[in-house]
């Protein structure tokens, strides 16, 4: 294809538009490089980078030890497939169960794959352990849920864009309102649910925080009724909400644990299920499994990263940091801004729409052109997740970028 245009972001932009799905409407930036907090473009310009990769690079844009990490692994063997056995995967295995105080792990790639791993494993200890009648077991998922793009994730979406013309679905999932103890009191009447599922800070859906107490009563009515509570964790996990688990917060021990994004370091695609024997024992040889699971090359670095995540204390950082974050942001008199919230520094501002209908994506084009990269969620909500690497300076300074931004913005 003939692409004429002086601009070096323009070629790879239109070069990305006739070759790609049209899957994503990114913001018109190209980034090329990235270290700790910040990323450039093919101008070299700097900018904050406040999504993170969607809570992925929590340690920071290509952090040296995991680049060491990945590095030297990759000298020495990247890829086996479990039809062998590995140097690495054992001892990721034990390092990661002593982590986060699980019995087993089962390692897989993708977020969604460890959202679809983890439902396999409810419904195979709800068939044989639990004892439900054979193709009746039923999972509970919370309304704007977001585990990623799967039938069986999108089978659970109460977003239409997610599932419009992409059915048929995948049955056995009900959805019921998220942060409501009542409705989830009334759908474990029924004796064929297996498990309920949800994020303990829900991401995609912008940032939504249950009330205080939600996650430990829903873990309390799951065990009266004995289900199972499969928290999803892949982008509250790993330090981001200022605790290693959004969970922590309220000192609950999921039976199944998704982790995923941050797990890779931003380096691969790195996922994993925990749970306890019983759960995991369920699945045997030959019935669940992927290529690429527990590679060499994802242990190294799964290992490093969480290694970095407790050497470098990011989790505590995460959760002062926050705390400077939302002060500033809810210190703006602006009648743009409805609302601040989060947790750690997964945080959101919500936006009223302004000026001829303009919206969130307006300001993250504003922000961008201000040297801050975020990205709105929905029409009105924009997320803001730098690394957990973030410094007090820093954070000010990206407090400074956004307050410049919503004056000229001219509100
Ligand atoms: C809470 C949650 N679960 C699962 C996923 C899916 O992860 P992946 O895109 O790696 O499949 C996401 C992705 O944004 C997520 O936010």
């Amino acid at each position: 294809m003939l692409i004429t245009t002086n601009s070096k972001a323009d070629y790879y932009i239109q070069l990305e538009d006739a070759y790609n799905a049209h899957n994503y409407h990114p913001l018109p930036v190209v980034i090329e490089r990235g270290e700790g907090v910040f990323v450039w473009d093919t101008d070299n310009k700097q900018y904050y980078d406040c999504l993170s990769a969607y809570s992925a690079v929590n340690q920071g844009h290509c952090h040296p030890r995991l680049i060491d990490a990945l590095t030297e692994q990759a000298k020495k063997l990247t890829l086996t497939s479990r039809a062998f056995h590995n140097n690495l995967l054992g001892e990721y295995a034990e390092f990661i169960c002593n982590y986060f105080g699980y019995d087993r792990v089962l390692p897989m790639n993708t977020g969604v794959e460890g959202g679809e791993t983890a439902i396999k494993l409810c419904r195979k200890w709800g068939y044989e352990i639990k004892g439900i009648e054979q193709n009746k077991a039923k999972i509970i998922f919370v309304e704007h849920n977001f585990w990623g793009r799967t039938l069986a994730a999108i089978s659970t979406s109460s977003d239409e864009g997610s599932y419009s013309n992409f059915g048929p679905f995948t049955p056995g999932f009900e959805i019921i309102p998220y942060n409501d103890l009542p409705a989830l009191e009334k759908a474990l009447r029924d004796k064929n649910i297996a498990g309920f599922m949800l994020e303990p800070i829900q991401g995609e859906a912008g940032v939504i925080v249950p009330d205080d107490g939600y996650l430990k009563a829903a873990y309390e009515l799951c065990k009266k009724n004995n289900v199972l509570l499969i928290a999803d964790e892949v982008q509250t996990g790993i330090g981001r909400t200022g605790k290693l688990l959004a969970c922590d917060y309220e000192s609950v021990k999921p039976d199944i644990l998704i982790l995923g994004k941050a797990l890779g370091g931003g380096v691969l695609p790195v996922s994993a299920v925990l749970s306890s024997h019983e759960v995991m024992l369920t699945i045997k040889p030959g019935q669940h499994g992927s290529t690429f699971g527990g590679n060499p090359l994802a242990c190294a670095v799964a290992m490093e990263a969480l290694k970095i995540i407790t050497d470098e204390k990011l989790s505590e950082n995460a959760f002062k940091m926050g705390q400077i974050f939302r002060s500033r942001l809810s210190a703006i008199d602006s009648p743009l801004i409805e609302t601040v919230r989060g947790k750690g520094l997964l945080n959101a501002a919500v936006i009223k729409p302004y000026g001829k209908g303009k919206t969130a994506y307006n300001i993250c084009l504003a922000l961008k052109d201000n040297g801050l990269l975020a990205k709105q969620t929905h029409d009105h909500i924009i997320r803001f997740a730098p690394p957990l690497v973030i410094n007090e300076d820093q954070v000010h300074a990206c407090c400074d970028i956004i307050e410049k931004t919503i004056k000229e913005e001219g509100c």
